[in-house]
């Protein structure tokens, strides 16, 4: 449950009330008026893996809220680089700042962090474990779009074994009523115990048709991830999503991706009515002000 003083370690701890809290507040904090609920709070940022958005949308929630940010973008420069562990780091930010949102390669970094420290932790992105906020504002921005998650079809694809985003997505979903379609090369899929887990109706398949879905969720192998440079060599560009291949989709499909993206859909696709992976990208700071404002404020 999102509370005040809670962290925000995993969908896992999340019930279907926390998704509609989260996308009242944001939605909330979308229209014009007051928003500096975290006015004279300091907000830590410390991310030790490369980011675009989650950090500047992070940083900017912060901001729009009144806090001030403190933090690091790589650890170059920090004491990581003499060696502290994380759980000194945490330590001390912990006493500098009222939140921390934390990134970091290792899965299971942010519950670590959360143990260490007395005041919320968000998690940024743990290794390829979990992704939060980020399944946070896809479903806003799917919620948003349809005016509702449930009866929708859902494809996910690419890097469904690395990609913490749809780790997190695919176990979201199982507070709604949808069917699912993972779309991947085969030695890149989903992970047996994640679909054996989940609640709602699974198809698996390698071709990348997608006439039939709602929400079309794409994701870029995760280079980083890999402990062998021929294995991904294997299964770059293995999904392209162009104009073409949305011929025959859905004229009110949603193409999504959590960005950035590398090959994975042709900038074709932009100028569609159906890309929506900026205004995706976009929701990020909402749902981060709500995230920020229930943790820090309830
Ligand atoms: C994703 C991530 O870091 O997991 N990016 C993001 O947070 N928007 C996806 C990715 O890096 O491919």
């Amino acid at each position: 449950m999102l509370s005040k003083g809670g962290n925000l370690i995993s969908v896992r701890e999340l019930s279907r009330p926390d998704f509609d809290a989260v996308f009242k507040r944001a939605s909330s904090f979308e229209a014009p008026g007051h928003t500096r609920t975290l006015q004279g709070k300091v907000v830590a940022s410390l991310f030790y893996e490369p980011s675009t958005r989650t950090r500047l949308s992070s940083e900017t929630a912060a901001q729009r809220l009144g806090a001030r940010v403190i933090g690091f973008s790589g650890t170059e420069g920090t004491s990581v680089q003499k060696g502290e562990t994380l759980s000194d780091t945490i330590r001390m930010v912990d006493a500098y700042a009222d939140a921390i949102v934390l990134r970091h390669p290792l899965e299971g970094s942010a519950r670590r962090a959360a143990e260490v420290a007395t005041h919320p932790v968000v998690n940024g992105g743990d290794g390829a474990n979990q992704h939060p906020t980020q399944t946070l504002l896809d479903l806003y921005t799917i919620q948003k779009h349809f005016g509702k998650i449930d009866g929708l079809t859902v494809a996910i694809v690419g890097d469904l074994k690395y990609g913490r985003t749809v780790h997190s997505l695919l176990q979201a979903l199982n507070h709604y009523d949808v069917r699912i379609k993972l779309i991947s090369h085969p030695l890149l899929r989903m992970p047996t115990q994640f679909v054996r887990a989940s609640k709602n109706p699974v198809e698996e398949r390698a071709e990348l048709v997608v006439d039939d879905c709602d929400v079309i969720y794409c994701t870029r192998i995760q280079k980083e991830r890999f402990a062998d440079a021929q294995e991904y060599e294997k299964v770059r560009g293995a999904y392209l999503l162009s104009a073409q291949t949305l011929e025959g989709a859905k004229p009110n499909a949603l193409v999504m991706h959590p960005l950035p993206r590398v090959d994975e859909i042709a900038t074709d696709v932009d100028v569609l009515p159906q890309a929506g992976y900026f205004a995706q990208a976009a929701n990020g700071v909402p749902v981060r002000m709500a995230v920020l404002d229930i943790l820090v404020n309830g």
